[in-house]
C-alpha cells in the first residue's frame, strides 16, 4: 500500500463519514408530507384521552404512521401527521408546542400551523373523533 493510496483511502473514508453524519443529522425522517393526511383504520384507537392531560400532546404510531394527538379540551382531541413539512423529520411534543428536532421548526399543537421555520406549511390534520374516551380516526 502506497502513501498516496493511504491518503486517498483516508479522504474517501472521511467523505463517507461526513456524508453519513449529515444523513444522521436529518435522520428519523421520511419524505416531507404532501399535505394529505395518512389513511388510517377507523376502528383502531390512536390514543386514550385519559393518557393526555388537557392542553398537552402525545406522539403515537398507527402502523407505520407517526402521529401527534393533542387534547384540546376535556372531551376533544385533534391529530396531525408528525412528518415535518420541511424535510420529513419526526416532529415531537415539547412543552407547549410541537418541535422538529432536525432544524427547529415549531408547530401549534391545536392547529398544526407552522409557528417558526424553516417549515412554513402546517402539519396535515388527521380527522379524529372521540368515542368512549378513545381517540379514533374519522
Ligand atoms: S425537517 Fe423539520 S425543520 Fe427541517
Amino acid at each position: 500500500m502506497t502513501a498516496e493510496h493511504t491518503r486517498r483511502t483516508a479522504i474517501a473514508t472521511a467523505a463517507v463519514a461526513t456524508g453519513g453524519t449529515l444523513l444522521v443529522g436529518c435522520g428519523g425522517g421520511s419524505s416531507p408530507s404532501d399535505g394529505s393526511p395518512p389513511r388510517l383504520p377507523a376502528d383502531r384507537p390512536l390514543a386514550t384521552l385519559a393518557d393526555i392531560p388537557v392542553g398537552e400532546s402525545r406522539a403515537v404510531t398507527s402502523g407505520e404512521e407517526n402521529i401527534i394527538v393533542s387534547r384540546t379540551a376535556e372531551a376533544t382531541a385533534v391529530a396531525f401527521s408528525a412528518v415535518c413539512t420541511h424535510q420529513g423529520c419526526k416532529v415531537q411534543p415539547e412543552a407547549a408546542e410541537l418541535r422538529c428536532p432536525c432544524h427547529g421548526s415549531t408547530f401549534d399543537p391545536r392547529t398544526g400551523e407552522a409557528l417558526s421555520g424553516p417549515a412554513n406549511a402546517p402539519l396535515p390534520e388527521i380527522p379524529v373523533r372521540v368515542e368512549n374516551g378513545q381517540v379514533l380516526p374519522s
